[in-house]
């Protein structure tokens, strides 16, 4: 996708795994410049993202890395005494095969700041709009405060409604206590706007805080939907799942890859 946005080839990837779990890829290229895009959705992918910048390294003048979803990116410090910072251990890794790092929505802007090289963001939580249908008194609503720009931009891109936020506070990775808004949503089209859904824990006790709303959408930038997450939304009452395809789920509804393509 986001090679036919920049009207360039799409170098063929091979992938092996050995008997004792190791893997390797091959990728001949042709061009002065190498676009590697990963998702580094597991440890695997991050594994791969580094053997693939090596060998684009190794055959051509300029690399750049994209990172559609940056895994790691929510370990952006050190919580608990004796934690690492795995984002920026990620970071540094990633900087050593690259010149440039372009990455989609990540958690917090600052991680950025954590590349050894120039690293810039692009914002795709506009089209997360496209997909919504007709909407009856939309309220625009982000689980916690530091979501509330991305409910802002869908909500200007769709262009009706109100935006707000809930206030949220996390004991766990799967449990979280999200105190409700002021917000009426009574009668009200409500669609909540995250960056990522997990394990869908904050969605789902989101939308047990709305009272008597009409429907529910769900929509995010990065659609991991862990385990159980999709099954816990709909168990909660919700309408419709909407992504990008930052990581691609059946849910990925809009692609990230115009708004990447303009920014190289
Ligand atoms: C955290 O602040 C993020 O913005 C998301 O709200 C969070 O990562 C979602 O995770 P989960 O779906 O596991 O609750």
């Amino acid at each position: 996708m986001l090679a036919s946005e920049l009207g360039e080839p799409l170098a063929p990837v091979e992938y092996d795994r050995f008997a004792d779990g190791e893997t390797l890829v091959r990728v001949p290229l042709r061009d002065d410049r190498a676009v590697v895009v990963a998702s580094t959705v597991s440890d695997t992918a991050h594994i791969e993202l580094l053997q693939l910048q090596d060998a684009a390294a190794s055959q051509t003048e300029e690399v750049i890395t994209v990172l559609p979803y940056m895994g790691y990116a929510r370990q952006d410090e050190a919580f608990e005494a004796g934690q690492p910072v795995s984002a920026r251990a990620m970071a540094r890794a990633i900087s050593t095969g690259t010149d440039r790092v372009v990455t989609v929505n990540p958690h917090e802007d600052v991680v950025c700041d954590l590349f050894d090289v120039p690293c810039t963001t692009v914002d795709a939580a506009g089209r997360l709009a496209e997909p919504l249908p007709a909407l009856d008194d939309p309220l625009f609503l982000s689980p916690d405060a530091g979501a509330i720009e991305l409910a802002k931009a869908v909500q200007e891109t769709y262009g009706a409604g109100e935006t707000d936020f809930f206030e949220k506070i996390r004991h766990s990775d799967t449990k979280v206590e999200i105190r409700p808004s002021d917000a009426d949503t009574a009668d009200r089209d409500v669609v909540l706007v995250d960056d990522i859904i997990a394990t869908g824990s904050t969605m789902s006790t989101a939308i047990e805080q709305l009272s008597g709303p009409a429907r529910v959408f769900v929509t995010c930038v990065h659609p991991m939907l862990a385990g159980a997450a999709r099954t816990k939304l709909a168990t909660a009452g919700v309408d419709s799942v909407y992504g990008t395809d930052t990581i691609e789920r059946a849910v990925s509804a809009v692609s990230a890859a115009p708004a990447i393509a303009e920014e190289l």
